[in-house]
């Protein structure tokens, strides 16, 4: 970490330790679980990609789908594979996680769906990673089955951005203690369609003296992903379902024979 700034999810990062804490508390994500369960045939089978630390994966797994989650970062793989651990028997037999790229998927399997919630697909650039990923994709779905995507729409995200030096959030730990995001900078290249935040995750004790103090960059890239699905084969299905103020699922479809 030469610049003294964590890449998000690192593992001597702050990100991923507190990730289930702070989403937990993102009302943009109300009602995704539902949705992406919504689309899915009743026992039909889930490649979830950077299924991080399991937010989907194991309430899908609960809803008794047959669940694959994959993930690049080990410290978000950690904390799935812990809580795997804990499920019961019959739920823990539906799930797996393993660590790999989503540009290079090779699972010698496929899935009625495969989902990327919350913006894990713009975390790549909308380039030969995006073309990889789809090809990847399409290659990993049975005839008719369908890749769900959350990304989001950057000119919101930048739109709704507050001021540097804001309070992005702030919540009770377990210890009696406080975590707040901070927003150091932010920019965004409409040209390039990247999107830059930097945060500072500060943690204080119950006494209100400052534990620790750790500066992660959060990276998203903006673009259409019809194209790359396009060229992968796959076809859209209806519009874009809004989700939350700055993003919006989209649905495509691998078409039958
Ligand atoms: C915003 S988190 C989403 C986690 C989970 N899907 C959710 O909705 O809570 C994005 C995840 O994508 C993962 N990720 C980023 N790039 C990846 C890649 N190239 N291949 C696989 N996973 C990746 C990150 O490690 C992170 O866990």
């Amino acid at each position: 970490m030469a610049s003294g700034i964590h890449p998000y999810y690192a593992s001597d990062g702050a990100s991923a330790v507190h990730y289930d804490l702070v989403t937990a508390a993102d009302r943009s994500l109300d009602g995704d679980v539902d949705l992406y369960a919504g689309l899915i045939p009743s026992g039909g089978s889930v490649l979830e990609l950077g299924a991080g630390t399991g937010r989907i994966a194991i309430p899908l797994a609960e809803r008794g789908f047959t669940v694959t989650g994959l993930d690049i970062a080990a410290s978000m793989l950690a904390q799935a594979d812990a809580r795997h651990a804990a499920l019961p028997f019959e739920t823990a037999a539906r799930l797996r996680f393993v660590r790999g790229d989503m540009r290079s998927l090779a699972l010698g399997t496929r899935f009625d769906i495969v989902i990327a919630s919350f913006f894990t697909l713009a975390h790549v650039q909308p380039s030969a990673a995006w073309k990889q990923v789809f090809a990847g994709v399409a290659r990993h779905l049975k005839p008719g089955g369908r890749f769900a995507a959350h990304l989001p729409i950057s000119e919101k995200l930048a739109s709704v951005a507050p001021p540097s030096g804001s309070l992005l959030f702030q919540t009770g730990t377990a210890d009696g203690g406080r975590l707040a995001l901070q927003l150091v900078e932010q920019s965004h290249n409409a040209k390039t369609g990247r999107f830059d935040l930097t945060l500072d995750y500060v943690t204080t004790a119950a006494s209100g003296a400052e534990l620790a103090r750790s500066r992660e960059r959060y990276t998203l890239f903006d673009g259409d992903p019809l194209p790359f699905a396009e060229r992968a084969g796959l076809r859209a299905v209806g519009a874009a379902i809004p989700l939350g103020t700055s993003g919006a699922i989209h649905l495509f479809e691998k078409p039958n024979g």
